[in-house]
């Protein structure tokens, strides 16, 4: 008989875990895309979409971090050993730190390039630094460091889920997928 609990997760959590990631790896891949674009009005048009997507994945993750100080998250399995639930939480931890750097960084280094983030085109979102080129080019090494960075660890963190799915067989990945079956005991 399984003694996993399946639950634990609301249903909020999971549907802003989702856009999040839906959001973040968009972003991933649409920033590589349109950075080595020749300038074309497409070109802004892109930067500015990128930023929207950007400060929409900062709110999400204000949301998110304060759902989790309410509702924490469901214990990990009694089966994982303990270097790998250590692993675990950090990762987290440093996934959260990464979700608001990666905006940030994006929106300090728009500021000193001297374009102002107008969010959805309606709401000026106000400039951190005056322009100034040469912290812009710094600050776009920075970009681009935290977002490979951010990206590493999302393709470790897809990793790990997907192998509690289908080696460990435990429940990790279900709970967050609901219409996913735990894995069955083994
Ligand atoms: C989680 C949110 C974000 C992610 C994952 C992300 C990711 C990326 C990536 C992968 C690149 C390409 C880096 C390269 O290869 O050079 C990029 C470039 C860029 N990002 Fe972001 N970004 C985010 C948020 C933002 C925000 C909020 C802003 C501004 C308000 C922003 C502004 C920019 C700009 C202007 C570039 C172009 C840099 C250049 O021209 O060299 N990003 N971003």
């Amino acid at each position: 008989m399984s003694t996993r609990t399946r639950a634990d997760y609301t249903p909020i959590a999971i549907g802003l875990h989702w856009v999040a990631a839906i959001l973040i790896a968009g972003n991933l891949a649409f920033g590589l895309y349109m950075v080595d674009l020749v300038l074309t009005p497409a070109k802004l048009q892109y930067y500015s979409w990128h930023k929207w997507a950007g400060v929409t994945i900062f709110l999400l993750s204000g949301a998110r971090l304060l759902g989790r100080l309410g509702h924490p998250a469901p214990a990990l399995p009694d089966t994982m050993p303990a270097w790998q639930r250590l692993a675990a939480n950090a990762s987290h931890q440093v996934l959260y730190l990464l979700f608001f750097a990666a905006p940030v960084t994006g929106w300090l280094f728009s500021s000193a390039a001297g374009f102002q983030t107008v969010y959805f085109g309606v709401v000026p979102i106000p400039d951190l630094l005056e322009k100034n080129k040469e912290l812009a080019d710094v600050l776009r090494i920075v970009h681009r460091s935290v977002t490979y960075a951010l990206a590493t660890l999302v393709v470790l963190h897809s990793a790990a889920a997907i192998k509690h799915q289908l080696v460990d067989r435990d429940d990790v990945l279900s709970r967050m997928l609901p219409f996913l079956k735990p894995g069955p005991d083994r």
